[in-house]
């Protein structure tokens, strides 16, 4: 009789994992899709949590499919990588500025490795450790921040709307407060639409989406642009 073959079944991988990308990961990521080369890059960095490698790309992925161009602004950017994937995506912005009160010590590695990948890139994303209410935002910029905690989200469409810039966030940690619309909605989700409102009073068109709530429960991705017309 014929030994039998043990056939091991693929492991899971979940996108919202916390577990660190390592080159030990590089196999999952074979393509020469921009994603996949993206990820081998994080890989090798070994330094970033898996699921913020899925949440950094898909708000800036669907950040590029509304706007383009402007000089990017990654507020309360963590370990940055959403500035590096929004020049990736679109090579028509001329630089990224990424600020944090405490930037992630993951940020080094990982920008040293994408600018590595991609010159192009070298000397177009700053990196400084400094408060969102520090920075100075002009019109044409094009503001992002994922998962700034609580009321900071409404400090980053504060100063979005001071200048009528661009705007995409993915809110997180929303503080419940009074809400008239307690009775029907969720109280983090009546935070998040009341956002989405403010934008639309100051004369903004809205987009509403999620990303997939494999990779995060705090999935709601508001974005916004001064209304041209
Ligand atoms: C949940 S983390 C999100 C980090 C990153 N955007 C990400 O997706 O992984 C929130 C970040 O906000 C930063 N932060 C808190 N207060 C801030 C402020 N006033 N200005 C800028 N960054 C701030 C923290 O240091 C922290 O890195």
């Amino acid at each position: 009789m014929l030994p039998s073959r043990i056939v091991q079944p693929p492991s899971p991988f979940a996108h919202g994992s916390r577990s660190r990308l390592t080159p030990r990961d590089l196999p999952r990521f074979p393509s020469e899709s921009l994603f996949d080369k993206i990820a081998r890059v994080v890989c090798r960095a070994e330094c970033l949590p898996r699921k913020e490698l899925y949440e950094a790309w898909e708000v800036a992925r669907r950040a590029r499919r509304r706007f383009r161009g402007g000089r990017v602004i990654d507020l309360a950017c963590g370990h940055g990588l959403v500035a590096h994937l929004m020049l990736l995506l679109d090579d028509t912005s001329p630089c990224a500025l990424a600020v944090d009160t405490r930037v992630a010590g993951s940020a080094p590695s990982i920008a040293a490795g994408l600018v590595g990948a991609w010159p192009r890139i070298a000397g177009r994303v700053t990196i400084e450790e400094r408060a969102i209410a520090e920075v100075a935002l002009t019109p044409g910029d094009l503001v992002v921040s994922v998962h700034a905690c609580g009321a900071l989200t409404d400090e980053v469409l504060d100063a979005a709307l001071a200048v009528r810039a661009r705007v995409a966030v993915l809110p997180c940690c929303q503080e419940a407060r009074p809400s008239a619309l307690a009775g029907w909605l969720d109280p983090t989700l009546a935070i998040d639409v009341a956002r989405a409102h403010r934008l639309l009073a100051a004369d903004y068109d809205v987009f509403t989406q999620t990303i997939a709530r494999e990779i995060t429960p705090k999935n709601r991705l508001l974005l916004g642009a001064p209304r041209t017309s």
